[in-house]
């Protein structure tokens, strides 16, 4: 996403520093090429965890795009943007591990289709008195994340019902009045698109082998996990091969049901990352010198830090890193680490997963410069914290016709204050 650096500038002066910065024409167009290769006949829904700003949530029920909520204001949120509730058709789905606060009462008042992944939410909603239809997230025991704490498949990852626990599960559901009307995997996305595709193919097969045991099933869900190229956007892996693959992996389960089979995915990522920009202001440039304990560098000192982008501290992610002089003048590239005001040392946003610096070769910023950190739209506000009683970075959006509005303001004091109670229990 290419915003010009005058933009930059006005937005950063009217709004403050550090902001998120949303562009809907870039949107838009993930949002239709996932609808390019759902078109025959796939459901794509939208991992709203990944980004749940209102707007986002406006643009996917637009293009009906239908929702993946994880927690009972998840699903709140959905339906405030004008998704509905109810199960004809599914349009949310809350897929989770552990009913939590308001996460069953939701389920149960709004009719949204309970897509468990543990015997024991299939035990909780029986006891509230639900007799209705289920999905199952099974954990395949395959699949990849883009590091380990984000594997969702596999023997050490905490999602799903193991699939050989499936039958036995699903056996107790059906006894307790509950109809699978659903499975459904999430293998993650690892760095690499073929192995996405394998997997997905593979996933497919495994379900199709298991359909003559649910003779209730309407839908299969193979999960998200497109993978979005950080480190080149331009050179993202074109989707179109999904479309073939995903047609095949209906065919492969409508054939092995004898019916037809509502084939899903839930991509988060894809739809969102290449969407936002996180802007922040550059506040001093410092330095370290080389002795005995290693090497020394040199620190752009910014507004933002892990309150706002937490991947990089948490994954190591890479995260592209623009600097847009205040004076627009050239500068001699240099290797920088960037890091923030958090009162953390790996408030860093240049380092990878073994906590180590790695110093970006960057046009050497200078102090009111500003510091465009890109790819952040998903998992990117989402995220953000009030770690240090910072309060969140406000949300810009910028339209097709250049127009801006404001889609969150900064939070202030008074909101971080406000669930402060002094009650007697
Ligand atoms: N469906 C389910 C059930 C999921 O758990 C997830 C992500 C998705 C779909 C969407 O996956 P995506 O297409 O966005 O890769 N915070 C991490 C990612 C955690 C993913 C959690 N589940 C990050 O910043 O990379």
């Amino acid at each position: 996403m290419h915003i010009e650096s005058d933009l930059l500038r006005s937005l950063a002066e009217k709004v403050g520093t550090p902001f998120w910065l949303y562009s809907a024409p870039t949107i838009r167009e993930r949002i239709s090429e996932i609808r390019e290769v759902t078109a025959d006949g796939v459901q794509a829904r939208f991992a709203m965890k990944s980004c749940p700003a209102t707007r986002v949530l406006e643009e996917m029920q637009k293009a009906g795009i239908w929702i993946d909520a994880v927690s009972g204001n998840e699903v709140l949120r959905a339906m405030h943007a004008g998704h509905p509730g109810g199960q004809q058709p599914p349009v949310i789905l809350y897929t989770s591990d552990v009913f939590r606060d308001n996460g069953l009462p939701v389920v149960l008042e709004q009719g949204i289709l309970p897509n468990v992944g543990s015997a024991g939410m299939l035990a909780d909603l029986a006891a509230a008195g639900y007799r209705g239809d289920v999905s199952i997230r099974v954990n395949p025991g395959f699949g990849h994340g883009h590091v380990n704490s984000c594997d969702t498949g596999g023997p050490s990852s905490k999602h799903g019902i193991w699939l050989e626990q499936l039958g036995e599960v699903a056996a107790k559901a059906e006894a307790a009045g509950l109809r699978v009307v659903m499975l459904h995997a999430h293998i993650g996305s690892g760095p690499r698109f073929e192995e996405l595709c394998e997997n997905l193919e593979r996933l497919a097969g495994e379900f199709a082998a298991l359909l003559p045991q649910f003779p209730h099933l309407q839908g299969v869900s193979l999960g998200g996990g497109i993978p979005h190229n950080y480190r080149q956007a331009d050179a993202q892996i074109p989707l179109a091969p999904l479309r073939e693959l995903f047609a095949r992996c209906r065919e492969t389960l409508c054939r092995a049901a004898g019916r037809p089979i509502r084939v899903e995915i839930e991509p988060g990522r894809y739809f969102v990352a290449s969407g936002c920009v996180l802007v922040a202001r550059v506040a001093d440039v410092k330095t370290t010198s080389t002795n005995e304990k290693g090497q020394g560098a040199t620190f752009a000192m910014v507004d933002a830090g892990f309150v706002d982008l937490v991947r990089p501290a948490m994954y190591g992610s890479y995260h592209r890193i623009e600097v847009v002089a205040q004076d627009g003048g050239e500068r001699a590239v240099g290797p920088i680490v960037v890091a923030g005001p958090l009162c953390e040392s790996g408030d860093v946003f240049t380092r990878d997963d073994a906590e180590l610096l790695v110093p970006r070769d960057l046009p050497q910023p200078v102090a009111g410069d500003l510091l465009v950190l890109h790819d952040a739209g998903a998992y990117g506000y989402a995220m953000s914290s009030n770690y240090n009683s910072i309060g969140r970075a406000p949300q810009v959006w910028l339209e097709a016709d250049g127009s801006t509005s404001l889609i969150s303001r900064r939070e202030t004091l008074e909101d971080l204050l406000r669930a402060e109670v002094n009650e007697a229990i």
